[in-house]
């Protein structure tokens, strides 16, 4: 390259006008009105220049080379500035001036691209365009925005970490598994045939042993792998900004995450995010059903089960028979109206996922209750207007089920509706801390606990002694951080007792030998002074997306995969050579044509 750019394609003003400018960039537009005249917009990652090529004013030499130019070209223009000539543009921060060309450099043409770089059009193209050419999806400035906002994001993670004493420190990437619930990517070695590593699913026991080494505050942001399917806000390769501290308590963590919270909001956005509310898991479950409320809305879920038993209405009087059955309503205020036939069916169809039979449905109208089953609800219709609230034009939707089957179709019904009716207000931020999780979950289909948070989790100081006499009683000292619904952040206060850790493999079904083969390094750890200790971790990616606005993960990863799995610019997972195979002791079992290259 011969020029030397002088300024960025965002940084020209009027006070510029008259002197000699160099910018490089991407030839973002260009209109050639014919006679000399010809303008194109210039493109750095700072903005837009509308450079002017004009044989009345002198371009004569570099006209030819202009007509050529194309979009996307990669060039180098030389030139004076001058005020624009046709007039200020007051949509470019650029607007009020112009680059007169006197000569350029083309440092490299460009083939027609598949997608324009244009805001504006770039938003309607298929996203598999964007990912497979994601070199050119990211010049887009609002892309380069979120790459932008998600390094301040760490920056502002670091600094803010840095000032509360906390370490930096890299964990290893080929480990033996970590049990965070998901599915392990595991790699084959070379030098031990027959042996594999996992990659991290999060370095949490490494963190823990942190704590014990003495190193008493520990961070890392950190790419962690679950083979699971991803989904809008979930990808197999994320990053996470994890923390551990030693010689804490869950207030103390809720603190200092607070205070993270509230840096990050107030830097980015310049929004205060005042005091977090605190809710436990069984209020979070009883109102919401579901484990990270939206806050933003109500439609709440309320518990009508002493009301349903006085009905004949069969589907509540089996749910009522059931361990743990309940009934429970939401009210949707002028439901009457704005729900149609098709939807409440839609919504019958809907819960269905979660296990629920249907979702039964009344009118409340000025005639009194309507609908199908009305006649069932007639006998209960005044308590129950009292019980919700009803206003003429409601409508009631019931859940009624085991507690827990009724409680998660309804929540999930509560957020889906809300999208449906359009209420969630715009601009809200609702965080909130859910706390007191179970210990465990029981789960009916391998007839066994799991951890409701990861085993590690500790149980809460005055819940030890349930942990021997009613494990499924027993409450964790687990914290979960919420924003409008989605769950960006999830740590606990730590198990750091050997006897107290193989108590809990136990009840989860993990033996002594088991967990000596698995966890050994841990429980030997642990034996070794460990220091009580606790953390967390945020979905750095999830934070992202929220402060710049988008319900797309892959919007925030420069290199995301897709849907399924894949990564459609390079063509990853592909096949690799058979002799890279032999060398890791590894055989493919399945026939060749299959394990052939997509
Ligand atoms: P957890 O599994 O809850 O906890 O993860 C912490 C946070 O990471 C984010 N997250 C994800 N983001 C994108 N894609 C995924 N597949 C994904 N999975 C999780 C979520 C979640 O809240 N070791 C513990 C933390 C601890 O106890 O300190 C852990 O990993 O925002």
């Amino acid at each position: 390259m011969e020029f030397k750019r002088s300024h960025t394609c965002g940084q020209l003003r009027a006070e510029h006008a008259g002197q000699p400018a160099t910018l490089a960039g991407w030839v973002n537009t260009y209109r050639d009105q014919s006679k000399g005249l010809l303008f194109i917009d210039l493109r750095d990652r700072e903005g837009l220049t509308q450079v002017v090529f004009n044989v009345e004013d002198g371009s004569t030499d570099v006209i030819d080379q202009a007509k050529a130019l194309r979009r996307e070209d990669v060039i180098a223009v030389h030139g004076t500035v001058r005020m624009r000539t046709g007039g200020p543009n007051p949509k470019l921060a650029t607007g009020e001036i112009e680059l007169l060309a006197e000569s350029i450099e083309i440092l490299n043409k460009s083939q027609t691209v598949p997608i324009l770089p244009d805001q504006h059009e770039a938003e309607k193209i298929d996203e598999e365009k964007r990912l497979r050419h994601r070199y050119i999806d990211l010049r887009r400035a609002r892309m380069q925005n979120i790459l932008r906002t998600r390094h301040r994001v760490t920056k502002i993670a670091r600094d803010y970490f840095d000032h509360h004493g906390f370490t930096e420190i890299e964990t290893p990437f080929l480990i033996k598994t970590t049990p965070e619930g998901a599915r392990d990517f595991i790699v084959p070695s070379r030098l031990y045939p027959g042996q594999w590593y996992a990659l991290p699913q999060s370095p949490q026991i490494f963190k823990q042993i942190l704590m014990v080494a003495g190193v008493d505050r520990y961070l890392q942001i950190v790419r962690c792998f679950r083979d699971e399917d991803p989904r809008a806000d979930r990808q197999a390769e994320f990053s996470q900004i994890d923390l551990e501290l030693s010689f804490t308590s869950r207030d103390e963590v809720m603190d200092l995450m607070n205070g993270f919270l509230r840096t990050l909001w107030k830097q980015v956005l310049d929004v205060e995010i005042g005091e977090i509310p605190v809710m436990t898991y069984r209020e979070a479950m009883d109102r919401f059903g579901i484990d990270r409320p939206d806050t933003r809305f109500g439609l709440e879920l309320v518990d009508v089960s002493d009301l349903a038993a006085k009905t004949e209405f069969k589907v509540f009087q089996d749910a009522l028979a059931k361990e743990s059955g309940v009934v429970k309503a939401i009210r949707v205020p002028g439901g009457a109206e704005k729900l149609t036939r098709k939807m409440t069916d839609g919504y019958s169809e809907f819960v269905k996922q979660f296990k629920a039979g249907g979702v039964p449905v009344v009118k409340y109208t000025d005639n009194g209750l309507e609908t199908g089953i009305a006649r069932f609800i007639e006998p209960i219709a005044d308590e129950l207007v009292q019980r919700l609230g009803l206003e003429p034009g409601d409508t009631v939707l019931f859940g009624a089920d085991s507690y827990s089957i009724a409680t998660r179709a309804l929540g999930e019904l509560r957020n889906r509706i809300a999208r449906d009716l359009d209420l969630i207000p715009e601009g809200r931020w609702d965080f909130l801390w859910v706390v007191d999780f179970p210990m465990f979950e029981w789960d009916e289909d391998a007839r066994r606990w799991h951890s409701s948070h990861h085993p590690f989790t500790s149980p809460r100081a005055d819940q030890m002694e349930l942990l021997a006499s009613d494990p499924a009683a027993c409450l964790s000292d687990g914290y979960d951080i919420v924003v409008n619904g989605s769950e960006i952040g999830g740590g606990s206060i730590r198990i750091h007792q050997p006897d107290v850790q193989q108590r809990v493999f136990s009840i989860l079904g993990i033996g002594e030998e088991e967990a000596q083969e698995k966890f050994g390094f841990l429980l030997d750890a642990l034996k070794y002074g460990a220091p009580p200790h606790g953390g967390i971790a945020f979905g750095l990616d999830r934070l992202v997306m929220h402060l710049v606005g988008t319900e797309n993960i892959r919007d925030v990863i420069a290199f995301p995969k897709t849907q399924t799995g894949g990564d459609l610019m390079t063509g990853a997972p592909g096949p690799v050579d058979p002799a890279q195979l032999e060398e890791l002791h590894v055989r493919s079992v399945l026939p060749e044509t299959e394990s052939a290259p997509a």
